[in-house]
């Protein structure tokens, strides 16, 4: 797949000044040409693996009903309005993996994956809107998509999936193969399948800020010092034993006020809480691995490439690898930056590696982190 924009004619840069967060965009032939990259029968068997996260909907008789995978049976594909969503595509494909990629004008700190959809005729997953911005990709088939810039977002109360009270559609288009349409947070969208049809969401990560709070005071947990315990010298006796008094509260909020945090504990935290791996993600140790010596032999040679579940991150001295957070020196900084921006190394990159890079690579290799070229 050649590495093109994915924009048609509008720069990343026009797009992101005039488009992201703002107003719908609709590309023809985005990716002119393009062809599924995985056919039905291979969604439907991942559709079925427990590592793979799914849901099926179906809009039978009129009622809204999900279902959560892993899926072993669906619906025959004769039968109309159903839709099999099947989330995070690109850890489990390489051409997925690829197709993600192209959209690195966005950071990955903020990219999150490639869902595939496919619908029945008529299959959807009715009026709603998302809570981050989304780039719909048609790969098969035909999608009629009809959108709305409301500001009413109430939702129809009792259902199974968000379903919008009153969809009130403004405009409509029909995407074919290659066509994509951008659509900012919280814009209302139906999207129907047109005869069988498959869909590719490419998918941004906007972590609310009340599950960042609660994660950072869980990492500040393990890194607060606050010697000393609670003591009152001047302790009187208790008219009521019960009362927690005002000085104990007034002593304990003077040293609670002593937690502190700067910008490094802030990049420190995201990078690892970014990098961490979804809880259904599995790494593929290698069967039979190299030895440490064998493996620096190989990496040196053909050099190394992240696994598509990695995800690594890097701010200042700090380098994040799925989870894990590594400070490190002006040199090794330099190639872990090569490694994170162009998502592996060359054998002569590997070749330049001090011998800690080179121990990380090898824990990294037997974890399944990273790939021999
Ligand atoms: C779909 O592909 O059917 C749903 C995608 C979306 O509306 O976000
Ligand atoms: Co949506």
């Amino acid at each position: 797949m050649d590495n093109f924009s994915v924009l048609g004619e509008l720069t990343p840069q026009k797009f992101l000044r005039d488009y992201w967060h703002k107003r719908p965009l609709l590309i023809r032939q985005a990716i002119p040409g393009f062809k599924p990259l995985l056919s039905r029968e291979a969604l439907c068997e991942m559709a079925a693996q427990d590592d793979v996260e799914s849901r099926l909907i179906t809009h039978f008789d009129g009622t809204w009903q999900m279902q959560n995978g892993p899926l072993p049976r669906l619906p025959s594909v004769r039968k109309k309005e159903w839709t099999l969503l099947v989330q995070g595509v690109n850890l489990h494909s390489d051409a997925a993996d690829a197709l993600l990629q192209r959209f690195r004008f966005i950071p990955d700190a903020r990219l999150d994956d490639l869902m595939i959809s496919y619908a029945t005729d008529q299959g959807g997953v009715g009026p709603h809107f998302d809570s981050y911005d989304v780039f719909l990709l048609q790969a098969h088939g035909r999608r009629r998509w009809k959108i709305s810039a409301q500001d009413n977002l109430d939702l129809v109360e009792g259902m199974p999936l968000k379903i919008l009270r009153n969809f009130q559609q403004e405009e409509e288009y029909i995407l074919e193969p290659g066509d994509m349409l951008y659509l900012p947070p919280h814009y209302a969208h139906d999207g129907i399948a047109e005869g069988e049809c498959m869909t590719y969401s490419i998918g941004f990560r906007a972590p609310p800020f009340q599950e960042l709070g609660e994660a950072f005071l869980q990492f500040m947990a393990d890194s607060i010092d606050l010697p000393g315990r609670y003591a009152d010298p001047a302790l009187t006796t208790a008219k009521h034993p019960a009362e927690i008094s005002r000085d104990m509260i007034s002593v304990v909020a003077t040293e609670l006020e002593k937690i502190r945090f700067t910008n490094d504990d802030v990049t420190i935290f995201l990078g690892q809480y970014l990098t961490e791996p979804k809880a259904n993600v599995f790494f593929d140790a290698p069967a039979k691995p190299l030895s440490p010596a064998k493996f620096a032999q190989a990496a040196q040679k053909r050099g190394v490439r992240l696994s598509r579940k990695t995800r690594m991150l890097y701010r200042g001295r700090h380098v994040f690898v799925n989870g894990e957070s590594f400070s490190v020196g002006a040199d090794d900084k330099k190639l872990l930056v090569t490694m994170a921006d162009n998502r592996g190394l060359s054998g002569p990159e590997v070749a330049m590696a001090s011998s800690d890079v080179m121990e990380a690579l090898t824990l990294w290799y037997e974890d399944g982190w990273i790939i021999v070229s």
